[in-house]
């Protein structure tokens, strides 16, 4: 090869050492041991010490729950940390399984299992239901979804059973198109949760990296074969061959799930029950692999449907011939909507037995659009200042989950911007006692504030005046002082604006004054110095320098006036003058003419007065 060649094939290179490398890094993995002050060991691995979180209290799990778990700690939230409580994790964007193990504690005085919910990235994700502590399918919980914004966001929604806690968090990097649901850039809208994801005939619950599963499969955990419904001549398989096409792009199967499966013999089926809830999209994927050990050499001998209720799914699979031979894997996926309490999968055989190597029931969940990221700043902005208390639940979304939204808020959906709106504050009789800052000016569409019947003091911003979308501005009965903005009489939208009862002063602007012309409704009564309207105090006489000042302003102004006359009243004169001197002896036609110049002189003088103002 000779030089020439060897510089051509540099970039070739170049770009598959990069392609290499580029999957290489590790995927981000971040474990978090809820409640604990030091890293923390498990028989498996070592997990961050808490972090993350907006608050609550560090508790210790039930006896009876530390024995059966590897975890003594975990995180609470009581009533006096508010209804919403979140982690908040720094994380590169990508797409991830959220992981949670849940449990309670007697940390405050509750052997109660709670009831709560759990939001992911602002999409309710899970109820906790009564006696989800009894077994390790609702104790334990994980989702597939994408991080968009930088942050893995968990949030625990209170319900008023209980405290909400948990045990471990889990944020696992997936590869990028793992669970393609065919949706294109959509799949970011989605969220799938696992009901279930079970490794067939296997008898031990295992994370995928334990089954040697390569980490960007986001280390997702397999139960054992405990779905199996009913069925005839079911058995168990295992074997040690190796299998193909595992471990690989987009969704990283780890062998050992192909290397067991459930089967019948004598022709008999099978069917799987997966606990679920109804009227919901599910997305179902089967895993397969034509074992070797159990003689079939060639496509057509072993071929069945796979049936939700009466409705076939998946016809005339015939793992040898999808698989292109023995020992490799096959994965067929469909989504549908499902109806009833489970999701009961029968496979059915035509030619010879069944067999299965696993399956994953996800359940597909639309993602909720977010509050827009100004309007989430603008409000954090003016929490502290206002002295939101902690019951009305700021923290996380203002206006998602739909079911868990900010105390005191109004939104509106706006798909064109795939964001929720602030368009109102409702604040009205929440006992504040804080001031309202400028803050406000950029929930830009806000139509309504109502902060009625609460002690808020300080000024009125001023920049009120540019929500030009604001009908209703109701500030009664709080402690706003100093003036009212001239500002406010920009709100040409404003029907409504209600001031009274409070420490303002001086002048109502005449902008405002004008209101009740508009057909507005305003009221500005109860502010013991305000003035200039009728039913407020007549505003304070004007000082002596003051009327003098106006005095001579108007001795100039009318002087002035006097000097325009003048010079007007002489321009007439010479032009009656120079009529006489030019004008023939009167003639009929004479007449109209004459008028026509005194029109054009008249015109003038109007003129020149306009000029000289
Ligand atoms: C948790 O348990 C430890 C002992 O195991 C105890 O010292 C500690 O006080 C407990 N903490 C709480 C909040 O109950
Ligand atoms: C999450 O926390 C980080 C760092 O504390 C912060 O920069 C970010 O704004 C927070 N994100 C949200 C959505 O609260
Ligand atoms: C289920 O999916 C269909 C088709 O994508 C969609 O129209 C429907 O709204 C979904 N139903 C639910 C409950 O998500
Ligand atoms: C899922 O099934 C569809 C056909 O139903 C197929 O086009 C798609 O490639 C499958 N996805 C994966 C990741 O196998
Ligand atoms: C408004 O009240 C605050 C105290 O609440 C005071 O500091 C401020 O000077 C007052 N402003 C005016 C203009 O009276």
């Amino acid at each position: 090869m000779g030089p020439r060649v060897s510089a051509m094939l540099l970039p070739v290179v170049l770009a598959l050492v990069w392609s290499v490398s580029a999957q290489a890094p590790a995927p981000t993995e971040v474990r978090i041991a809820c409640g604990t002050k030091e890293k923390y060991q498990t028989p498996e691995r070592l997990w961050d010490k808490d972090w993350g979180y907006t608050g609550g209290s560090v508790g210790n799990l039930t006896a009876e729950k530390q024995r059966d778990s590897d975890f003594t700690h975990l995180r609470y939230w009581t009533m006096t940390d508010g209804p919403n409580n979140c982690y908040n994790i720094t994380v590169p964007n990508g797409h991830y399984v959220f992981r949670f193990f849940f449990s309670f504690g007697q940390a405050d005085n509750s052997n109660r299992e709670p009831q709560f919910d759990v939001s992911l990235e602002g999409t309710l994700a899970y109820s906790l239901k009564p006696a989800w502590s009894n077994t390790d399918d609702t104790s334990y919980a994980d989702s597939l979804l994408f991080v968009d914004d930088g942050t893995a966001t968990a949030c625990f929604h209170s319900t008023g059973h209980g405290n909400p806690a948990v045990v471990t968090i889990e944020i696992l990097q997936l590869y990028e198109d793992a669970y393609d649901l065919g949706f294109g850039h959509w799949n970011h809208h989605y969220l799938l949760n696992a009901m279930s994801r079970v490794s067939c005939g296997a008898g031990k619950d295992a994370y995928g990296t334990t089954l040697g599963a390569d980490p960007w499969g986001g280390d997702r955990y397999w139960s054992r074969d405990v779905y199996k419904y009913e069925g005839d001549n079911i058995a168990t398989v295992e074997t040690t061959q190796p299998i193909r096409n595992v471990n690989i792009r987009p969704q990283f199967y780890p062998e050992a799930i192909y290397q067991g499966a459930t089967i019948t013999k004598f022709g008999g089926s099978v069917s799987y029950a997966f606990p679920i809830e109804p009227s919901q999209n599910y997305s179902i994927w089967l895993h397969f692999a034509e074992i070797g050990d159990l003689g079939i050499t060639a496509p057509g001998q072993r071929v069945f449907d796979v049936l939700y209720n009466d409705e076939v799914l998946f016809p005339d699979v015939d793992i040898y011939a999808l698989a292109g031979g023995p020992n490799a894997a096959v994965v067929l996926n469909k989504t549908l909507l499902v109806d009833g309490k489970a999701l009961t999968l029968k496979f059915k055989p035509k030619v010879g037995d069944i067999l299965v190597c696993a399956i994953e029931v996800y359940q597909v969940v639309e993602r909720e659009f977010p509050t827009k990221a100004s309007d989430v700043w603008a409000l954090k902005a003016l929490k502290y200042p206002m002295g939101i208390p902690p019951r009305m639940g700021w923290i996380g979304d203002p206006c998602v989950p739909q079911e868990h939204p900010w105390d005191g808020i109004a939104c509106r959906l706006d798909y064109g911007q795939k964001s929720r709106l602030i368009t109102g504050l409702e604040l009205q009789n929440e006992g504040l006692r804080g001031i309202l800052t400028n803050d406000i000016s950029q929930l830009v569409y806000l139509d309504h504030i109502n902060l009625n019947d609460n002690s808020i003091s300080g000024p009125i911003p001023a920049s009120i005046g540019n929500l030009n979308s604001l009908t209703r501005l109701d500030l009664a009965n709080n402690k706003f002082n100093g003036t009212i903005p001239e500002a406010l009489g920009r709100l040409d939208k404003l029907t409504e604006l209600y001031l009274q009862n409070n420490e303002l002063t001086g002048r109502v602007p005449a902008t405002l004054a004008a209101g009740p012309v508009r057909g507005a409704s305003f009221n500005f009564v109860g502010n013991p110095d305000l003035c200039g309207i009728p039913g407020l105090k007549a505003c304070k006489r004007l000082s002596a320098g003051a009327i003098f000042g106006i005095i001579i302003g108007v001795l100039l102004g009318s002087g002035f006036l006097v000097l325009c006359g003048v010079v007007v009243w002489k321009r007439r004169e010479n032009i009656a003058r120079a009529h006489k001197i030019m004008s023939p002896p009167k003639a009929p036609y004479a007449a109209a003419r004459t008028s026509a110049i005194e029109k054009n002189v008249q015109l003038s003088r109007y003129t020149s007065f306009e000029e000289k103002v």
